[in-house]
């Protein structure tokens, strides 16, 4: 079974509206599927009122969002009260700290990353200096900006509390094995196990429990969807993290770490994603009653199947340029690496290219992605950055050769 590229295209209208355009800056904010826009258009012309009252349009509103949480909550195989759906990840990871954070020692340690956006490394920095805890940093190679989870596991001791990472990188497009990650660190420490799925959630949404993270969280902007961040937090943690909104709704599970409230509308829409998911996996062979899990396995297979096609082409050009240095992996292999491309031109900079790339119609992206610290770690000047092409399924092999003919004459 391969990927109905026209099928897949015929549910973004941005396809349709604005058909000469390649758009592969996928990971900076996908296209809108369009059941999302008829979830938000259906919300705002029928049941725009405060949710949860006892008239009708407010209880539909409510009920409207109630199908969200559960239909993410059975996506992600967790617990609706073990699910947020608050304004962005930056806010959820920034809500976090302080929840993590208040019951932090002088003396404890953390882990983060050399490798990860900066949401998932500022914001734990800042609550340890605060606390006196130590920041122990698992470093990237040089070279190619790729973990060594060997590396990580030697830097676990009994005083580590929390480790944060990323699922993938939104640089190198590395995949991190997460699962086995957590295995070894469970097996070694106590420690707890954040992971940020943002740049990896556009390619696959994950089963949580079989991962087994104790937080895990993404952004819906960029799986199709509203602006808005899920955010997972473990049940069995509920007692050691301290709540973060109004006193008085502090045992409600689902408004525990929002201290924003939800944005209705948009909170209502993220079920759009799945009616999207739903309408791919039946046209692909699949049935509604398939286990909502297996249905996100089956998506992956056509996902990364079709974009693996569209990867490899373009790392072998800029692997082989003397006009570029890639970033991360050279090769694709099944689930490792992500369609999402960063390198540093050579010979001009990246704004250059990136401007290069627009005038043949090419939206692509450059600059530091709020990842200075990786790219200070390559040793790549942050204040031109890397270029970077994000690519998701909804992009086709035609669109690949007219990015490799666009790179050719701007690099
Ligand atoms: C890997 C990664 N993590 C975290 C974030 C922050 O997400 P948000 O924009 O929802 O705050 C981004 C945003 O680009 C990202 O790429």
């Amino acid at each position: 079974m391969v990927l109905d590229i026209d099928f897949v295209r015929a549910q973004f209208p941005q396809c349709a509206n604005d058909p000469e355009r390649v758009f592969c800056s996928n990971a900076g904010g996908s296209y809108m599927a369009r059941q999302v826009i008829d979830r938000l258009d259906h919300y705002n012309a029928h049941t725009r009122v405060q949710p949860y009252y006892a008239f009708s349009p407010s209880r539909e509103a409510g009920e409207a969002m109630d199908v969200a949480k559960q239909g993410w909550a059975r996506a992600l195989n967790i617990g609706v009260e073990e699910l947020t759906i608050g304004p962005s990840t930056s806010m959820n990871s920034y809500v976090m700290a302080q929840a993590l954070g208040a019951s932090w020692q002088s003396g404890d340690e953390i882990i983060i990353t050399q490798q990860d956006h900066e949401a998932n490394i500022g914001v734990w920095r800042r609550k340890a200096e605060e606390k006196g805890v130590t920041v122990r940093e698992w470093a990237i190679d040089p070279m190619t900006g790729l973990l060594d989870p060997a590396d990580l596991y030697a830097l676990l001791t009994e005083r580590t509390r929390w480790l944060f990472f990323t699922h993938c990188s939104n640089l190198m497009g590395t995949v991190n094995p997460v699962a086995d990650i957590v295995r070894q660190v469970r097996k070694q420490s106590a420690a707890r196990v954040c992971v940020d799925a943002v740049a990896y959630a556009p390619h696959h949404i994950c089963d949580l429990k079989a991962l087994g993270v104790d937080i895990y969280l993404f952004s819906l902007y960029k799986v199709f969807g509203p602006h808005q961040g899920i955010l997972y937090v473990n049940q069995e943690q509920a007692n050691e993290l301290q709540g973060q909104s109004h006193y008085f709704i502090q045992e409600v599970d689902s408004k525990r770490y929002n201290p924003a409230g939800p944005q209705h509308a948009q909170v209502v829409s993220c079920q759009g994603v799945l009616d999207y998911f739903d309408v791919l996996h039946r046209h692909h062979g699949g049935s509604g009653d398939d286990d909502p899990c297996d249905k996100m396995e089956a998506l992956q297979r056509l996902f990364w199947a079709h974009e693996k096609q569209l990867t490899a082409p373009l790392l072998d050009y800029l692997d082989q340029s003397s006009h570029a240095r890639l970033l991360g992996k050279t090769h694709c292999n099944d689930g490792d690496r992500a369609p999402t491309i960063a390198f540093k031109p050579l010979r001009k900079s990246s704004a250059e290219v990136a401007a290069s790339m627009d005038q043949d119609g090419i939206g692509t992206e450059n600059g530091d992605f709020y990842a200075p610290r990786a790219l200070e770690h390559l040793g790549i000047e942050t204040g031109d950055g890397a270029a970077r092409i994000s690519l998701v399924h909804y992009n086709t092999l035609d669109e690949v050769e007219r990015i490799l003919a666009s790179l050719e004459r701007a690099l």
